[in-house]
C-alpha cells in the first residue's frame, strides 16, 4: 500500500451544518466524519494521506496531525478539481492516487481496495451507484458497449442525461502521472464556473484510458452529509448495520433501533442487550451476558455470565465472570471486579480491586481500595480516600465484614477476618479477626418525657 496516495477533500465550509466547527469534525458514532475516512484508509496499512483543508484548517489539522498525513490548504473553494490540484505537488511519482471525501464518512476499506485494484497505466477506477432519485448528483454517461465516456453535473445536464440513474459518488482512483498530466486540462467553463474533478473522465477517454466502474456494497458508503438531519440519518443507518452485525454474531438486542455503538464492541454469544444502551470506545464482552436498559459502558471488559442491571455506568473497568452489577451502579476508571462479585444500587467505585465473591450491595463509595475475597461491605459505607490534598488507600483482607454506615478513613487496613461494627468511624488498623467499634456509646434515659407542643400545656 505504500505506493498509494490518498487525497481526502475536507476544505468545504459546510454552511448548512450551522456550526462554528468545520463540517468534517462533526461526529458520527462517536468519531469525527473525517476520522472514519482516515480509519478506513489506515486499516489498509501504511499509506500517505494528503488532506486538503480550507475552512477551519487549523482545527482539522490539529485533530489529524501525524507522520503519515500531509496537509495542503485550499484557501478558496473553486471546485473539486481545484481542490485536487492543491494536492498535486505532494503526490508521489509512480503512485496510485485515490480521491476520498471528508464528509462521506462510511466508505469501507474493502471498497477502497476494489477501486485501487483496477488502476493501471491503461485504466482508472470510478465508484458509481444507481439511485432511484439521482437528483443533484453527477450522471455517468455511457457510450458504445457501455463504456463510461463522461460525467455530467446536474446543472450542466441535458434532459436526456438527467434521466440517467447511475451517478458519480466522487471517489476515483488513477495513476499519479495521469492525474498530473490531466489536471491542467480542467477548465471552469461550466454552469457553476467551478473546476470539476469529474472532467477527468472525458479527458481520460481522450487519452484512451478505460474507466472501470466499481459499486459500493451499500448506499450508506457513499452518502455525504450536508446538514444535521442527514448526519442523524446516516448515524441511524450505521447503527442499524452495527446492530445487525452484533445480532448475526450471537447477541440479542431488545430493539436494534435503540442501540448505540460508538467504537468497537466485541461480544461472545448468547448475550442480551436491553433498550437504550450506549457502548463507547473498546468494549469486550464474554458470553451469556445480560445488559439491562439504559446502561452506558465505556472502554471495559465484561466477563462471561455477567448481569448488568438497568441504569448502570461502567467506565475503564474490568468485570469478572458472573458478577452482578446495579441497578444504578457506577464503576469508575480502574475498577476491577473478580468473579462472582456483587455491586448493588447507588454504589460508586473507583480504582478499586474487588476480590472473588465480595459484595458491596447498597449506597456506598469505595475508592482507591483493595478488597480481598468474600468481603462484605454494609450499606452506606464510605472510604474517605481524600484528605483534601492526597489520595490514600484502603486495604481490606479476605472475609472482612464492614457494618452499615461505616466510615473508613484512609490510609487504613482491616486485616483478614476483621469486623467493623455498624456506624463506626475507623481511623486505625483493625487486626486479623478482631472487632472494631468506633462509635459513640449508647445511653438510655429512664422515664424521659417527650416534648409537647407549646401553648397546649394546662
Ligand atoms: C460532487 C461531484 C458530483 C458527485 C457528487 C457526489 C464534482 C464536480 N461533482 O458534486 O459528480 O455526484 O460530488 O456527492 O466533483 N470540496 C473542496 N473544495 C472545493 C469544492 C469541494 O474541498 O473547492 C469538497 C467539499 O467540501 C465536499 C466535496 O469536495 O466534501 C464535494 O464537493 P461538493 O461541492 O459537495 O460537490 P457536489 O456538487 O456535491
Ligand atoms: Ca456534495
Amino acid at each position: 500500500m505504500d505506493k498509494v496516495n490518498f487525497v481526502i477533500l475536507a476544505a468545504g465550509k459546510g454552511t448548512r451544518m450551522r456550526s462554528a466547527m468545520p463540517k468534517v469534525l462533526h461526529k458520527l458514532a462517536g468519531r469525527s466524519m473525517l476520522g472514519h475516512v482516515v480509519d478506513a484508509v489506515d486499516s489498509l496499512g501504511i499509506a500517505q494521506k494528503i488532506i486538503v483543508t480550507g475552512h477551519g484548517a487549523e482545527q482539522v489539522e490539529a485533530a489529524f496531525q501525524n507522520n503519515t498525513t500531509q496537509f495542503v490548504q485550499q484557501t478558496e473553494q473553486l471546485g473539486t478539481g481545484h481542490a485536487v490540484q492543491q494536492a498535486e505537488p505532494a503526490l508521489g511519482d509512480d503512485a496510485t492516487v485515490i480521491v476520498l471525501y471528508g464528509d462521506v464518512p462510511l466508505i469501507r476499506a474493502k471498497t477502497i481496495e476494489k477501486i485501487l485494484d483496477v488502476v493501471s497505466s491503461t485504466t482508472m477506477g470510478l465508484l458509481t451507484i444507481h439511485l432511484d432519485n439521482p437528483q443533484g448528483y453527477g450522471r455517468i454517461v455511457r457510450g458504445n458497449g457501455d463504456a463510461i465516456e463522461a460525467i455530467v453535473e446536474q446543472k450542466d445536464a441535458s434532459a436526456d442525461e438527467l434521466s440517467i440513474t447511475e451517478v458519480n459518488t466522487g471517489v476515483m482512483a488513477l495513476k499519479a502521472e495521469h492525474l498530473r498530466a490531466w489536471l491542467p486540462k480542467i477548465t471552469n467553463n461550466n454552469a457553476q464556473g467551478e473546476y470539476y474533478l469529474t472532467d477527468l473522465i472525458a479527458i481520460a477517454r481522450q487519452h484512451g484510458v478505460e474507466i472501470v466502474s466499481i459499486n459500493p456494497e451499500s448506499a450508506t458508503e457513499v452518502e455525504g452529509v450536508n446538514n444535521r438531519v442527514q448526519l442523524s440519518q446516516l448515524e441511524r443507518a450505521h447503527q442499524k448495520q452495527l446492530a445487525e452485525a452484533l445480532m448475526v454474531s450471537g447477541t440479542s438486542l431488545a430493539d436494534p433501533e435503540r442501540f448505540d455503538q460508538r467504537g468497537e464492541l466485541i461480544a461472545g454469544t448468547d448475550n442480551f442487550i436491553d433498550v437504550n444502551c450506549v457502548f463507547v470506545g473498546k468494549v469486550t464482552m464474554g458470553s451469556g451476558v445480560t445488559i439491562g436498559a439504559n446502561c452506558h459502558i465505556t472502554d471495559s471488559v465484561i466477563g462471561d455470565g455477567v448481569q448488568v442491571l438497568p441504569n448502570t455506568i461502567i467506565e475503564s473497568s474490568v468485570v469478572g465472570d458472573r458478577a452482578v452489577i446495579g441497578p444504578f451502579a457506577r464503576l469508575r476508571p480502574g475498577t476491577e471486579l473478580a468473579s462472582d462479585t456483587k455491586i448493588g444500587n447507588f454504589v460508586e467505585t473507583k480504582k478499586t480491586l474487588v476480590g472473588k465473591g465480595s459484595k458491596i450491595n447498597h449506597l456506598s463509595y469505595v475508592g482507591d481500595a483493595e478488597l480481598g475475597e468474600e468481603v462484605n461491605i454494609g450499606a452506606g459505607t464510605i472510604t474517605c480516600n481524600y484528605d483534601g490534598v492526597n489520595k490514600h488507600k484502603t486495604s481490606l483482607g479476605d472475609k472482612v465484614f464492614i457494618g452499615s454506615n461505616s466510615t473508613l478513613v484512609a490510609p487504613i487496613n482491616v486485616d483478614k477476618g476483621g469486623f467493623v461494627a455498624a456506624g463506626s468511624t475507623v481511623t486505625s488498623k483493625v487486626p486479623e479477626d478482631s472487632l472494631a467499634v468506633g462509635r459513640a456509646k449508647q445511653r438510655n434515659i429512664d422515664g424521659w418525657k417527650r416534648p409537647t407542643k407549646k401553648g397546649k400545656e394546662d
